[in-house]
């Protein structure tokens, strides 16, 4: 496999982190041209030990012949650019939440349905982090026993809001009186609510959670209660799941058992803090509880900038290649 890759939004939090994990997952990239806006023009970033400048994102740079545009600069600039490159011919792979619910968007997480992928050329949506590490912890329990209701409450760090989200954090920990990020302090605090209100009450963010988890999962029955929760974490989110499913469960262990045969997955009697994932590509998950006979309880974390942007891209990426000859 040999692959020529364009990362728009490059300098940002998920842009570097994609740049690194190409190289980390040593995908063979012949040529790599990086993008930003004016203010990054020129700044260097380094992959496989070679210094790559910056470049300013324009119409014209999208009609670069590469096989894949890696997008992370927020939903207008993929909106805007996004289809100048996959109307080129070229495979998009986007972060932002652009494109995610149209219906011929294919939304993918790997592990789970890159089955998608196959014979696709275009956009490819990347799902919202917090949605991400909480499928790939059930996608499992969906397949063997069906999943009838999910409950999560989402503790989710600072960097999800991007490099300003940890700016914020940093400043008010410093003591100098910054807002503009968040609605309320972060520093000493937590904040319950992600994205604007919506008509029903629920946030931006947990809308996200209900419609990508039920497009995902191909399963519009599922019932999702999110609530979603900022805390003053730097990297890494966590997530308090209940899942209710549809057939018993045999044993707790069992149930252990189904969800660790998921890809990437890692279920352990360890404590697992956001500190404990930074730089990892795996979710985590522990504290495996029961109620009921149909009800389980967990624990899930995972690194929000890999597993639930970078990581997940490159791997889209990945597997998009390998089932469509260009391996
Ligand atoms: N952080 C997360 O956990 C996470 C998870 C999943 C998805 N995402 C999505 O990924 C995207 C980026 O997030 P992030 O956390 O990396 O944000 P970030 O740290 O704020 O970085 C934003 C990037 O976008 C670039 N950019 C902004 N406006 C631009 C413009 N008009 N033209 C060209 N480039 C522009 C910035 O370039 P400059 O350096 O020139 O400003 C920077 O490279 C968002 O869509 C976000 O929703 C983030």
């Amino acid at each position: 496999m040999k692959v020529k890759v364009g990362v728009v939004g490059a300098t940002g939090e998920v842009g570097r982190t994609m740049v690194k994990v190409l190289e980390e997952f040593n995908v063979p990239v012949t040529e790599l041209r990086l993008f930003a806006s004016e203010r990054s023009v020129g700044k260097e970033i380094e992959f496989k030990g070679e210094k790559f400048k910056v470049e300013l994102l324009t119409e014209e740079s999208m009609k670069w012949k590469c096989d894949y545009f890696l997008f992370s600069a927020g939903a207008s600039v993929s909106r805007k650019f996004a289809p100048i490159a996959a109307e080129n011919g070229v495979t998009v792979i986007d972060n932002s939440s652009a494109f995610r619910m149209e219906k011929e968007i294919p939304l993918v997480v790997p592990e789970v349905n890159a089955y998608l992928l196959k014979g696709y050329t275009g956009i490819i949506a990347n799902p919202n982090c917090s949605t991400i590490q909480m499928i790939l912890s059930i996608y499992k329990l969906h397949e063997v026993y069906g999943i009838e209701e999910i409950f999560v409450s989402t503790y989710q760090s600072v960097s999800g809001a991007g490099h300003k989200g940890i700016e914020e954090l940093l400043a008010q920990e410093r003591g100098e009186n910054v807002m503009k990020v968040f609605p309320k302090p972060i520093h000493r605090n937590v904040i319950p609510l992600i994205g604007d209100i919506q008509e029903n009450l629920f946030s931006q963010e947990e809308m996200k959670m209900v419609n990508e988890t039920r497009k995902i999962l191909n399963d519009y029955s599922i019932r999702v209660y999110p609530t979603t929760v900022r805390v003053p974490v730097l990297y890494g989110h966590s997530e308090a799941i209940m899942v209710r499913l549809k057939k018993p469960y045999e044993s707790l262990e069992k149930v252990r058992e189904v969800i660790a045969s998921g890809e990437d997955v890692v279920v352990t009697d360890d404590l697992i803090t956001p500190v404990d994932v930074a730089g990892k590509n795996e979710t985590y998950v522990c504290r495996l509880r029961a109620t009921d006979e149909r009800s389980i309880l967990f624990w899930n974390v995972a690194d929000n900038i890999r597993v639930g942007a970078a990581t997940n891209a490159v791997r889209i990426l990945l597997k998009h290649a390998e089932m469509n000859g260009k391996v």
